[in-house]
């Protein structure tokens, strides 16, 4: 009987003394795992089987604070996890810091029971098929230094919330379909680094956002929504910003001179916007982006520009382009109007106004006058010109055309070699 009693004080011992023990976890924070297992679909299975006997700190992706065995921290992302996030067994790790379900198959909407772990740090459920609206709840979450909702099915506004959540320093919800404006509480981000809402339906004035005081915000991320206004000149005061990329919005206006002012700016995209005007002169203070590598992730497409009379290296992208002596390198699709423009290289763009040149240039569209053509199949019309390719369509009046293949009507040209279809006068 006495052996007895002795055994079962060694478990009791055992069982109240946890803290005693590094490797001993919390029993509420056992069940709450075992709860949390216990309700997942997909991969639940194995990490069922994983996660046995009761050294819940041991098992893996668990993470403990030594000194009193409660859990801290659940890293499990790529588990093939599914179904529903398990709150209510969540909401039992209440000293919860860290929890990373990313690249999982976990499927519904936040569930309420998360916002109560008031010591989140760090959430990151990206790349889950999670959906839903964003409760405003989020904001309860007061000491989150990361947030990555990205690559899932929120959808709605962003609640007004980040006025509470000041820690951040990594905010990304880039490819959801999140809508409606940039909520003005973003501007209290005061410690943020990066901030990614790429690929969303959000519209409004971008500067609804107030980057002034964030001085340590290193790369911004807007491209692919619906955003208008012109460039924010908060931005200004960012001068750790590295990263700007707002491309395929509907920003308007100019490239505003204070870009040159950035000193750090090593990737800048503002291709597929209404931005217009001449590209300042300050912006020669740029000319390290030139020389940055075309390594993974660099994306230029308005960009670099380096410049000297507004030259402005362009890929793929289409851009409306008005002002004058800009230089179009290599872009194609681009509409230009203005004056004394220059294309060199490039293919399928629209040209009007007068003065510009297009030099081995394939399929542009060209009215206004004296322009200067040596590129090939142009449509050039109006007055004026110089067109010496082939294949081109010219019509008009008074224009000098040399080359091959040109089809030529209007009147009082002068039309030197083979192949012409010459109509007119
Ligand atoms: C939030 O962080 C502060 C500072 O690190 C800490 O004192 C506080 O206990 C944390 N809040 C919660 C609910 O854990
Ligand atoms: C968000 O998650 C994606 C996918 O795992 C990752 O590439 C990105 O770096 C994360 N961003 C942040 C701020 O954690
Ligand atoms: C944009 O986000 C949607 C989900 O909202 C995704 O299906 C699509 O692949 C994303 N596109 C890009 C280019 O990231
Ligand atoms: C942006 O915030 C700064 C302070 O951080 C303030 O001085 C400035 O007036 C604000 N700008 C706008 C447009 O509200
Ligand atoms: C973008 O905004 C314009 C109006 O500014 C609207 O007509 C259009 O439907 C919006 N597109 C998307 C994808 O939200
Ligand atoms: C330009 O941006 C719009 C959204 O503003 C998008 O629908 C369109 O596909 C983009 N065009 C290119 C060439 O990327
Ligand atoms: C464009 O360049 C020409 C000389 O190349 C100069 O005379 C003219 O002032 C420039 N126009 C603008 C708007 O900078
Ligand atoms: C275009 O260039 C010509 C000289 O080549 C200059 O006289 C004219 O002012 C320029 N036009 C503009 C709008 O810059
Ligand atoms: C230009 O248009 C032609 C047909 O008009 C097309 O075959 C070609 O791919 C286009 N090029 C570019 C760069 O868009
Ligand atoms: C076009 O060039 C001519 C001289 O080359 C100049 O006199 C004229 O002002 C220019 N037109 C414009 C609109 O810049
Ligand atoms: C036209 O082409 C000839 C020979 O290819 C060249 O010498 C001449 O400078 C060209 N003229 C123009 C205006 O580009
Ligand atoms: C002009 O057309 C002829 C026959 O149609 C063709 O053989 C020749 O290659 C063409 N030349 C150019 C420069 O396109």
């Amino acid at each position: 009987m006495a052996k007895y009693w002795l055994l079962l004080l060694l478990l009791l011992l055992a069982f109240l003394l946890p803290a005693a023990h590094a490797k001993s976890c919390h029993p509420d924070d056992l069940c709450a795992l075992r709860g949390f297992a216990g309700n997942l679909g997909g991969g639940g299975a194995l990490l069922r089987a994983a996660w046995s006997g009761a050294s819940c700190c041991r098992w893996e992706g668990v993470g403990c604070d030594s000194s009193n065995g409660r859990v801290t921290v659940l890293r499990l992302p790529r588990y093939g996890l599914a179904g529903p996030i398990p709150g209510a067994s969540l909401a039992g790790l209440v000293q919860l810091e860290e929890l990373f379900l990313g690249s999982n198959s976990f499927v519904g909407s936040l569930p309420k029971e998360l916002f109560s772990l008031a010591g989140l740090r760090k959430l990151s459920l990206e790349s889950n098929e999670l959906t839903g609206k964003l409760s405003s709840r989020l904001g309860k979450l007061k000491n989150l230094t990361l947030l990555n909702l990205s690559v899932n099915r929120f959808f709605g506004r962003l609640p007004d919330v980040f006025g509470d959540l000041t820690s951040l320093d990594h905010l990304a919800m880039y490819s959801n379909g999140l809508s409606g404006s940039l909520p003005p509480s973003l501007s209290s981000l005061s410690s943020l680094c990066e901030l990614n809402l790429r690929n969303n339906s959000l519209s409004g004035l971008i500067s609804h956002v107030n980057f002034s005081g964030m001085p340590l915000l290193a790369s911004v991320d807007f491209s692919a929504n619906n955003l208008s206004g012109s460039l924010p000149v908060s931005l200004v005061d960012c001068s750790a910003l590295k990263s700007l990329t707002l491309a395929n919005n509907q920003l308007v206006g100019t490239i505003p001179s204070w870009i040159g002012e950035l000193d750090n700016l090593r990737c800048l995209d503002i291709s597929n916007n209404s931005l217009v005007g001449e590209v300042p002169k300050g912006l020669s203070c740029l000319e390290g982006l030139t020389a940055v590598d075309n390594s993974a992730g660099m994306a230029f497409t308005n960009m670099p520009l380096y410049v000297k009379h507004n030259r402005r290296a362009l890929q793929q992208q289409a851009n409306v382009i008005s002002g004058n002596n800009n230089t179009v390198r290599s872009g194609g699709g681009n509409v230009l109007s203005g004056d004394n423009n220059t294309v060199i290289s490039g293919n399928n763009n629209t040209l009007s106004g007068t003065n510009n040149t297009v030099v081995f240039g394939s399929n542009n569209v060209l009215t206004g006058s004296n322009h200067v053509v040596s590129g090939s199949n142009n449509v050039v019309s109006d007055t004026g010109h110089v067109v010496n390719g082939s294949s081109n369509t010219v019509s008009g009046r008074n224009n000098m055309v040399t080359g091959n293949n040109n089809t030529v009507s209007g009147s009082n040209h002068v039309v030197t070699g083979n192949n012409k279809v010459v109509t007119g006068g």
